[in-house]
């Protein structure tokens, strides 16, 4: 199957800064792709080529097998881009600010109402229809940035830092309508640079950094090979009883052969195991013995700060 994005030798100078070096990416259709990378790292850049708003420097990048440069307007037919920043488009009321993006899609008459009331329900601004675009919050005008990109049905959204300046519930909303849209098959192309905020929402992601390409791949992938090369960690709580007390519990532990390494931290107790420990009950069966109490006892996955440090530290090539 093609793939539905792809980056061949992608390049970009701006004069004398090499904004992206040769990026090679191939995303499949429905994949949700987390682009991550610090200020300056050239996701811009990249989602800008991608948008047949910037031309390559060299290399070359395609949709749905479609070379983007050469074809631009079978390209933005399949394609919604929604920048970093909206436009300036305050006095306009939400209906009539989708009405007229339509148009210049040329959706007109009874078409353009009905694809208007379908972007407003799917993304929750039916009660914003006669709200001027001024008196949106944050959340509110990122949903309707998605609802203008939506407006011509693009199979693939390119998305340059959506989720920048939400507040915690409308990076829910957000994550939510990102689910909805995959599950409605779009190919989604998320550029951030904090991977704690979108790395929930990605099935995949590629990690920038001064305009080379890190790491891509599976996030489930990224999260094993980093744990096989690290140690699984345990997280732990016991109840001090019969005397005994959370330093005890630290003593023992240190001192087990399974483990690696620990911490204390907010009362609880993260163990790192052994490269070779594979099966962890028989620490909590020396708890138990020792006569702690166990409250909690699971394994933790690998937090995705810990992911992106890691990576950007050269850890993973
Ligand atoms: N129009 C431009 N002219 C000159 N340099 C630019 C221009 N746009 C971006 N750059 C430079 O290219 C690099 C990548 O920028 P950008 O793609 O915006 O990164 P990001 O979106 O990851 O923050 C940065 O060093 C930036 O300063
Ligand atoms: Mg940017």
């Amino acid at each position: 199957m093609t793939p539905m994005l792809t980056a061949e030798g992608l390049t970009r100078s701006y004069r004398r800064t090499l904004a992206l070096d040769h990026l090679t990416l191939e995303i499949p259709e429905g994949e949700v792709f987390g682009f991550i990378g610090p200020n300056g790292a050239g996701k811009t850049t990249t989602i800008r080529m991608f948008a047949t708003l910037l031309r390559p420097t060299s290399g070359r990048c395609t949709i749905a097998g479609i070379d983007v440069v050469r074809h631009p307007f079978a390209a933005r037919k399949l394609m919604g881009y929604m920048p970093d920043h909206i436009g300036i488009y305050d006095d306009m009321l939400v209906e009539e600010y989708l009405m007229f993006f339509a148009a210049a899609y040329r959706i007109h008459g009874r078409e353009r109402d009905r694809v208007v009331d379908d972007v407003l329900a799917l993304t929750d601004l039916d009660g914003k229809r006669n709200a001027p675009v001024r008196a949106l919050s944050r959340g509110m005008s990122q949903r309707l940035g998605l609802a203008r990109v939506l407006l011509h049905d693009p199979k693939v959204l390119l998305l340059d830092e959506p989720a920048a300046g939400l507040d915690p519930r409308a990076r829910i909303e957000f994550k939510e309508l990102v689910a909805e849209l995959r599950n409605m098959g779009k190919t989604i192309f998320i550029s951030s640079h904090i991977l704690a905020e979108i790395g929930e929402m990605c099935t995949s992601i590629a990690i920038l950094e001064a305009g080379k390409l890190l790491y891509s791949g599976p996030i489930s992938e990224v999260r094993r090979r980093l744990t096989e090369e690290s140690g699984r960690v345990l997280k732990i709580r016991v109840a001090a009883v019969d005397g005994k007390t959370i330093d005890d519990a630290l003593d023992l532990l240190r001192a087990h052969p399974l483990v690696s390494g620990l911490r204390e931290e907010g009362g609880a107790i993260f163990l790192r195991l052994k490269l070779t420990a594979e099966d962890p009950s028989p620490i909590a069966a020396e708890l138990v013995r020792r006569g702690f109490a166990l409250l909690h006892f699971s394994e933790e996955e690998i937090g995705l700060e810990e992911v992106f440090m890691r990576i950007t530290n050269g850890v993973v090539a």
